[in-house]
């Protein structure tokens, strides 16, 4: 029973959008999904402007779009080109659903292909920015600055208008850049108005929602909470789900919003694998046991684990041990529950590694790494991922409007393997004390740093270096703690953090005066690339 699909085929889209059933809600967005790498981008411009939307398939039909209450529809760009035999088309009828519309890049191709517009190789493929001159500011451009820096990327464009349309922007290469019907309220706009180099590109959507829908402003993580719930609720139908609870971001938030939906159904299950940083297990399990009386149990493996690290060096391979270690303790203990139909992850949008063909291949795969990788292939389990179409900030305002502790949200990603991969070396439980009381350390005097929120991950590395050392008029000859803090918008390029010295001075010392076993630290200041953010 090896499946990664989220609902039944009948009444959820290969998205796992529900297709049918009541109108839960006022109004909604529809983004038909042209397989555009900015997709996901749209759907977030749009949340953030607390109007709730669905990413749909491109070809869904104008009678399934009507189960919803669609106030406006947004055709995303996408790769193919229309002078392709294999060009996706919107289902028909469509247009004449009286709503809205914007369509972006080969979004507005085919609307001009719809209407009888002319569509043809660009001169020039654009690709980049573009100056736009605005023609017109009567909506879509409503209070925008003229001319405006874009993101232009295609190939083909429209060199005739279709009739009922006019030009509302052109740029240099392309003299329809943005083109409407105001009467039938049909957009169209060559450029991606969703990236963030599209200057004020967050306006123009704003002015189609808000301007042109009609759109009211909602609470839309509430109204996501709602839809979630009551979409996990359908697809558990009652059945047993397990979540492997890390105590991070993402599957405590996960967890949050299964239990809201089925409570004691969902078991949650967290591994103390004896990795983990000081008092971390014993602050998961209050939040989670005696705060918010989740069904939780915390697995108490340390020995387990450390057992299998004996004398291993190679990083690999302690991930590979540590992974493999962790997914038989979980299995132990799912088989222990019985028959568990589900497994709830906090797989987020950035790790969904491929958009979803437009072409109705396989859904999106996940990124092998990801914390639980493994488990959904060996124990063949459902998944439930309710935040797979989040980034991860809109994880953490979801998680404060669920109430989860501004503590928690906050917290800096830690490593799945824990702090074996910040050992260089092999793992003892020595070495780990030491690395948990130094670690303890630079966090107590971070959290005083007044631009501590800038910060993406400081922590310790020991170094399975000894160097001479004098404490009091005794001799030491101690290991090295190396600490690693560094700024990066998403871990995958990285800076080392110019932290004043003061701090560095303070932590410094606290380690070297508090720490035994530590007598010498150092400042790591090497930025990804080349380096990496972890020592191994
Ligand atoms: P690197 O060291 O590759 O780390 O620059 C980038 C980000 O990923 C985290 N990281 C991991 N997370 N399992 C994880 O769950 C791992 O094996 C792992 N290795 C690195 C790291 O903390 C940083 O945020």
């Amino acid at each position: 029973m090896k499946t990664c699909v989220l609902f039944d085929i009948e009444k959820y889209d290969r998205l796992g959008n529900k297709l049918m059933g009541n109108k839960p809600y006022q109004e909604m967005i529809a983004i038909l999904d042209f397989g555009s790498q900015y997709s996901q981008l749209i759907a977030r411009r749009v949340r953030e402007s607390q109007v709730y939307c669905r990413l749909l398939p491109f070809d869904i039909t104008s009678s399934q779009l009507l189960e919803y209450n669609v106030k406006g529809i947004i055709l995303s760009g996408g790769p193919a080109s229309l002078t392709s035999k294999r060009a996706p088309y919107p289902a028909p009828g469509i247009l004449d659903l009286g709503v809205a519309l914007l369509c972006m890049c080969y979004g507005m191709q085919l609307l001009a292909h719809f209407i009888r517009g002319r569509i043809t190789p660009a001169p020039e493929r654009e690709y980049g920015k573009s100056e736009l001159f605005v023609d017109n500011k009567e909506d879509l451009f409503y209070g925008l600055s003229s001319p405006l820096d874009v993101w232009m990327s295609h190939t083909d464009q429209v060199t005739i208008l279709p009739s009922g349309f006019e030009t509302i922007a052109h740029t240099r290469n392309c003299s329809i850049a943005g083109m409407r019907d105001r009467k039938r309220r049909l957009y169209g706009v060559q450029f991606h108005p969703e990236v963030v180099h599209t200057r004020q590109g967050k306006r123009i959507i704003e002015n189609f929602l808000f301007r042109i829908c009609g759109c009211a402003k909602e609470k839309t993580m509430n109204a996501f909470i709602d839809h979630s719930v009551e979409e996990i609720r359908k697809k558990a139908k009652g059945g047993k789900v397990v979540c492997a609870l890390s105590g991070g971001v993402d599957s405590s938030v996960t967890a949050t919003l299964v239990n809201r939906a089925i409570g004691d159904k969902l078991r949650c299950i967290f591994v103390d694998n004896g990795l983990l940083r000081q008092e971390e297990a014993k602050e998961v399990r209050e939040l989670f046991s005696d705060h918010f009386h989740f069904n939780f149990r915390c697995i108490q493996a340390e020995k387990r684990f450390l057992k299998k690290l004996i004398g291993v060096i190679d990083p690999e391979k302690k991930r590979k041990l540590i992974g493999e270690e962790f997914i038989n303790v979980f299995a132990e203990e799912a088989r222990k529950i019985g028959l568990v139909d589900f497994l709830a992850q906090g797989t987020l949008y950035p790790d969904v590694i491929e958009s979803v063909s437009v072409r109705g291949e396989p859904s999106a795969t996940i990124k092998s790494h990801h914390n639980v990788g493994g488990l959904p292939e060996k124990l063949h389990f459902n998944l439930i991922e309710p935040l797979r179409d989040l980034f991860k900030d809109e994880v953490r305002v979801l998680g404060r409007e669920l109430g989860l502790p501004e503590i928690m949200l906050k917290r800096q990603p830690f490593p799945g393997p824990g702090l074996a991969i910040r050992i260089v070396g092999e793992v003892t439980e020595k070495r780990l004390e030491i690395l948990r009381q130094a670690d303890l350390r630079i966090a107590e005097e971070m959290r005083k740093y007044e631009r501590f929120s800038e910060i993406w991950q400081s922590f310790a590395v020991l170094l399975p270096l000894k160097s001479v050392g004098v404490m009091g008029d005794e001799r030491t000859y101690e290991y090295t703690i190396a600490l690693r803090i560094v700024t990066s918008m998403d871990g995958m390029t990285a800076d080392w953090a110019r932290i004043p010295y003061e701090i560095l001075g303070k932590i410094s010392n606290r380690i070297i005066n508090e720490v035994e076993g530590a007598n010498r630290v150092v400042y790591d200041i090497s930025s990804k690339p080349p380096s990496t953010i972890e020592w191994e």
